[in-house]
C-alpha cells in the first residue's frame, strides 16, 4: 500500500473513531479541545420506513447535532423549502378505470446504457464518513442491493476504488474540478479504470455546502476528514476544495469527455438555455438540480425548472432531476414533467444513518412501492408512459 493510500485509509478510519480520538486530534489542529465530535452511526439493520420525513427525524435523533447540520441548507433555506413546496404546483391528474393490473406495473427505465429496476438513482454526496462509519461503502452497498446506479462524490471520505468494490453494478463518478487540469485528467482516468462508466460534472458549487447551523456550531471538522478519498497529496494536496477550479465552463464538458473517453453528465443546471448549451457542448445527459438548496439560496426549485428544460431538449438526451424528492408522487410528477429518472439525496443519508446499507436499500424499496401505488391509482402501467398530461402544468 502506498503511503498516500495508507494515509487516506487512516483518515477514513479516523472519521469512525473520533469519539475516542477526537479531543486529542482536535487539539493538534487548533480546534477547541472541548469539542466533542461524537460518533457517526454504525447501524446495519432493516428499517420499517413509513415515509422519508419520519426517517429524517430518526436520523436526527441518532447523529450528534453538528453531524446532522452538515446536511443543512444554504442561507435562510428558502430554496430548500421551495424544493418541497413546488411539487405542490403540479397536482396529478389521475386517470381512473383504466383496467391497470398491479402485476403489470413496470417501473423499469433506461439511463444511458444502464437498465434500472426503477426510475431512481443515488445522488453524489461527499464526506459520508460524517454520518456512518462505513461511509460511501455503506451507501454504495445499499444501492447495489437495491439494484440501482450509484453516483460517487468527488468529495468522498473513501477512495473511489474501495467504493467500486462495494458496488460492482452501474456507477458514475462526480468531479469537482481542480484548477490543475492534469489532476482532473488523473481523476477521471482513475475513475474509468475503477469501473465508473460516466463522469458527472457538478456545475453549481464553489466549495462544500455549509448551512448556517453548521457555521454556528463552529464548522467542526474532524482533523484530516476533509474529503480525502480521491486526492493524492503528491498531486496538488489532499482537500478537494483546496485548489478548486472556479471558472468552470461548457468547454470543461469536452475536456472531461476527451480525458476519460466516458460520457459526461452536466449536473446542477436549472435554465433551459444552459441545458441546451450543455448538450451542444457534448453532455450525454442533463441533471436538473439546485444541489438540494445547499449551494445558492434564492434559486428556484428544481422541479419548477424541469418542464422548460425538457421542452427545450425535446428528448435529445436523458434528464435527471433531484432536490426535494421524498415521495413516490414526487417521482411520478418528475417523470410527467420530462425526467427519465430522479436522483435521491438526503433520504439516502438518513437511511444509511438509521440502518446502514440495509437502510439505504429500504429507502428505495419504500419509494418504489409509493411510485407503484401512484401509477396504479393513476391508470398507467409503465413508468415510461407517464407523460405531461398526467399533471396540471404551468411553466414558470
Ligand atoms: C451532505 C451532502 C453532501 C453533498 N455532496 C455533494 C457532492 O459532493 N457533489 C455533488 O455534486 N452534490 C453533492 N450534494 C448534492 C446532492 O448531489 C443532491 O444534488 C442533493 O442532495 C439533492 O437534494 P435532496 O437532498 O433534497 O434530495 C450533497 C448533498 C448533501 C446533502
Amino acid at each position: 500500500m502506498s503511503s498516500s493510500r495508507r494515509d487516506i485509509m487512516k483518515i477514513a478510519g479516523a472519521v469512525g473513531a473520533l469519539g475516542v480520538a477526537g479531543a486529542a486530534r482536535a487539539q493538534q489542529a487548533g480546534a477547541p479541545a472541548a469539542f466533542d465530535f461524537g460518533n457517526p452511526s454504525d447501524f446495519e439493520r432493516e428499517l420499517k420506513i413509513v415515509n422519508c420525513e419520519w426517517l429524517e427525524e430518526d436520523a436526527k435523533k441518532i447523529l450528534p447535532p453538528w453531524r446532522f447540520a452538515v446536511m443543512g441548507p444554504n442561507g435562510d433555506g428558502w430554496t430548500y423549502r421551495e424544493n418541497r413546496r413546488a411539487f405542490g404546483d403540479y397536482p396529478i391528474l389521475a386517470h381512473r378505470l383504466q383496467n391497470v393490473d398491479d402485476k403489470a406495473i413496470d417501473l423499469r427505465v433506461q439511463l444511458l446504457e444502464h437498465s434500472l429496476p426503477f426510475p431512481m438513482i443515488v445522488c453524489p454526496m461527499g464526506a459520508q464518513g460524517t454520518f456512518h462509519a462505513r461511509a460511501e461503502a455503506a451507501s454504495a452497498a445499499g444501492a447495489e442491493a437495491a439494484g440501482t446506479l450509484f453516483v460517487m462524490s468527488g468529495a468522498a471520505t473513501l477512495p473511489m476504488e474501495d467504493v467500486a468494490k462495494a458496488h460492482p453494478g452501474p456507477k458514475w463518478f462526480q468531479i469537482y474540478m481542480n484548477a490543475d487540469m492534469e489532476i482532473n485528467r488523473w481523476l477521471v482516468q482513475r475513475a474509468k479504470a475503477a469501473g465508473f462508466s460516466a463522469i458527472v460534472l457538478t456545475a453549481d458549487a464553489l466549495g462544500p455546502g455549509q448551512s448556517d447551523e453548521y457555521i454556528r456550531l463552529g464548522r467542526p471538522q474532524p482533523p484530516g476528514a476533509e474529503t480525502p478519498g480521491n486526492h493524492d497529496p503528491a498531486r496538488g494536496g489532499r482537500g478537494v476544495f483546496r485548489n478548486f477550479k472556479r471558472n468552470i465552463g461548457f468547454d470543461d464538458i469536452g475536456f472531461l469527455h476527451e480525458a476519460s473517453g466516458l460520457p459526461v453528465v452536466a449536473k446542477g443546471l436549472l435554465r433551459a438555455d444552459d441545458a441546451k448549451q450543455a448538450v451542444a457542448s457534448g453532455a450525454a445527459a442533463v441533471w436538473i438540480s439546485n444541489h438540494g438548496g445547499r449551494q445558492m439560496d434564492g434559486v428556484p426549485a428544481s422541479i419548477s425548472m424541469l418542464g422548460p428544460a425538457a421542452d427545450a431538449l425535446g428528448g435529445s438526451v436523458a434528464i435527471i432531476l433531484d432536490s426535494g424528492v421524498r415521495r413516490g408522487i414526487d417521482i411520478f410528477k418528475a417523470l410527467a414533467l420530462g425526467a427519465n429518472v430522479v436522483s435521491v439525496g438526503r433520504p439516502v443519508l438518513w437511511g444509511m444513518t438509521a440502518g446502514g446499507s440495509a437502510g439505504v436499500k429500504g429507502v428505495f424499496t419504500q419509494l418504489a412501492a409509493e411510485l407503484k401505488a401512484a401509477m396504479l391509482l393513476s391508470g398507467v402501467a409503465k413508468a415510461t408512459d407517464i407523460h405531461r398530461d398526467f399533471v396540471r402544468y404551468k411553466p414558470v
